[in-house]
């Protein structure tokens, strides 16, 4: 199967945004990452990122009508976007809601989540490393195929 993770705005930034926060690791390598957990676990990740609300939403869609786990950083959108929480409410598969920060450790206007009573399971504060344990845990879901 193939798990499509969705970052939402400022995550084409890390790296070199507040790295006190989020951490030294760039986009680019947080894709290696993802991809990399998913050959070792045999399923094929697709990352993306975008800035554009309208584009995420097409993204979850596609999501919807393909049946297909989603792992969703949806950054600020979180905390402000009943347009994303709809999308999120139409997928069949699983969805891992995931933010590299431990929002509850924050400013209080992060700490309701748009996404989470939409969300399978959530995952908080683990860094990066967050988004290789999401990989994980939705390739032990995926039921076995014919061998
Ligand atoms: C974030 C947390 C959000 O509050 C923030 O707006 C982000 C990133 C995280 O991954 O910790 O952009 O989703």
């Amino acid at each position: 199967g193939r798990i499509l993770v969705l970052n939402g705005p400022n995550l084409g930034r890390l790296g070199t945004r507040e790295p006190q926060v989020y951490g030294a690791t760039t986009h680019a390598e947080l894709v290696q990452l993802c991809v990399e957990t998913g050959r070792e676990l045999g399923v094929e990740v697709e990352v993306r990122q975008t800035d554009h609300e309208g584009e995420m939403l097409a993204w979850l869609h596609e999501a919807a009508d393909h049946g297909l786990p989603v792992v969703l950083n949806a950054a600020a959108w979180t905390h402000y976007s009943i347009a994303v929480r709809d999308a999120c409410a139409q997928l069949t598969a699983p969805l891992i809601e995931l933010h590299i920060s431990n929002t509850h450790r924050r400013e209080e206007f992060r700490k309701h989540s748009y996404i989470s009573e939409k969300a399978t399971g959530v995952i908080l504060g683990l860094g990066v490393r967050g988004y290789a344990l999401a990989i994980r845990w939705l390739a032990e879901q995926a039921t076995p195929g014919p061998a």
